[in-house]
């Protein structure tokens, strides 16, 4: 960042003399005005509840343009990445800053795909859960378990660490969910399998039996990469940026990314794909297309509590990127299926229509977000609809690796404490038991 070549004069209306703060600049995007010495030279801090107007770090790894609609990882926009790589050549990006050359390519497809495998304790981890175990409640677990079993990459500030760290992530991941997967169906777990890609290995671990072969269709295999791809990073999302502050405390990279994986379960944020997928059942349920105009009223009236899940976003105020291309994946996956006229996906393309010509919306600049078709395109690949977050989960490891090596690598970084507003009760004395 640079210093931009002006700077903010904050005056007091109670004649306290006024302070300058400097003005940076990035690339692209907003100026931020730096605020580190406000509390030394004010006494006062910012107040920003959910970080609206707060920028908590700088980045280079992913950029979003709310208004336009534009989201780049490495300066690659999403849509040529989604159309010319694959989700693996999106990590390698991700981690290094570029895309790979042919050779290191290669190489790394081989070192993931030949990481695959899971310590073979980790069957007997699952044991503890019940076979109805929300499989997030699993995964959340099992990630975290994994820093028990590499004592030798739990050094976050080591960078030989974080990147076998960050190997061991992105390869067990697909093996993991698939095992949360296996065990909530009381089916056997599928050891991965290297000569099968990244996503055509998942796909056999979830559907596969040792019964007989297992061909993995190649317009899923396809989907489901460009799915990963879609998901793999978006700037400093709740997530994101709980791993960032929960990797500030020096803690492994394991444990940091089962934080991750912990947060991004709320239905606001990698729930959401979950809960639209069952918002679109239930107006199915109601009715269908008949029953959108009677939703739709439920979701302005704010006394129901109801929101229009898959739409909205704290930065897009504009068309969501990623959701374009996973209705380009619906078509293709639906089509390919035979299910071109699946119900839920015409309910969700008319529910889409209608919101988007509907002021409360307009108005609110909510448009659908990367969970209202993904969920739809899941579940017509077999995916149950309780693992939608566990995939996402599965995808965004590699962001939340390269944000956490992004932070620790970072000579200015330190361990993130914010402050507070205290509205609680002045200074008390504790009464005897018998005068309270
Ligand atoms: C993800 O941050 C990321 O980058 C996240 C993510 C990623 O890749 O990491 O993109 C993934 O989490 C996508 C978002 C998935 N969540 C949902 O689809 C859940 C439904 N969406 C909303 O909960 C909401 O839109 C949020 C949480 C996504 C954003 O909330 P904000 O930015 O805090 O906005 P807000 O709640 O202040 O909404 C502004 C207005 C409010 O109305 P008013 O008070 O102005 O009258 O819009 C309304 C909200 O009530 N609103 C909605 C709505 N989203 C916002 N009303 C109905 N349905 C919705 N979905």
């Amino acid at each position: 960042m640079k210093l931009a070549n002006h700077a903010a004069t904050l005056s007091f209306s109670n004649g306290s003399p006024n302070i300058e703060l400097p003005i940076y600049s990035g690339r692209m995007g907003p100026d931020v005005i730096d605020i580190r010495k406000l509390y030394g030279q004010t006494g006062m801090f910012t107040y920003d509840p959910g970080f609206l107007s707060t920028a908590a770090c700088q980045s280079a790894i992913t950029y979003i343009d709310g208004d336009k609609g534009e989201l780049l990882y490495r300066g690659y926009p999403i849509e040529q990445l989604a159309r010319q790589c694959d989700y693996l050549d999106t990590c390698f990006l991700l981690l290094k800053g570029d895309l790979p050359k042919i050779q290191e390519r290669k190489d790394f497809h081989q070192l993931i795909i030949s990481h695959t495998m899971v310590h073979e304790q980790m069957q007997f981890f699952l044991r503890g859960f019940r076979r109805d175990a929300h499989p997030m409640a699993v995964l959340t677990g099992l990630v975290g378990a994994l820093s028990a079993f590499y004592h030798d990459s739990t050094d976050i500030n080591n960078p030989a660490h974080r990147e076998i760290a960050a190997i061991r992530l992105i390869s067990q991941m697909p093996t993991l969910v698939a095992m949360a997967y296996k065990y909530g169906v009381g089916q056997p777990y599928m050891y991965p399998r290297n000569e099968l890609s990244y996503a055509g290995n998942f796909l056999r671990m979830m559907f596969g039996t040792p019964c007989e072969d297992y061909q993995v269709n190649p317009v899923l295999e396809h989907a489901l990469d460009r799915i990963f791809i879609l998901h793999a990073d978006h700037e400093q999302n709740a997530s994101t940026s709980t791993v960032r502050l929960c990797g500030s405390s020096g803690t492994n990279p394991f444990a940091a990314i089962a934080a991750g994986v912990a947060c991004l379960w709320g239905p606001a944020h990698g729930g959401a794909n979950e809960a639209c997928l069952n918002m679109l059942e239930e107006i199915q349920r109601q009715g269908g297309v008949a029953h959108i105009g009677r939703f739709i009223e439920q979701v302005k009236d704010k006394s129901t509590g109801i929101k229009l899940m898959g739409f909205g976003h704290r930065v897009y105020k504009n068309y969501d990127p990623r959701a374009k291309l996973m209705q380009e994946t619906c078509h293709e996956v639906l089509a390919n299926l035979g299910l071109d006229n699946d119900p839920l996906f015409k309910l969700a393309r008319e529910l889409e229509k209608i919101a988007l010509e509907d002021d409360y919306f307009v108005q609110r600049k909510l448009y659908p977000n990367v969970d209202f078709y993904s969920g739809i395109v899941q579940r017509a690949i077999g995916i149950p609809v309780n693992l939608f977050t566990g995939i996402f989960a599965l995808a965004r490891t590699v962001g939340w690796m390269a944000q956490l090596n992004e932070m620790i690598g970072d000579p200015e970084y330190k361990i993130g404490r914010p402050r507070q507003l205290f509205t609680g009760s002045a200074p008390r004395d504790v009464k005897p038991l018998e005068e309270r």
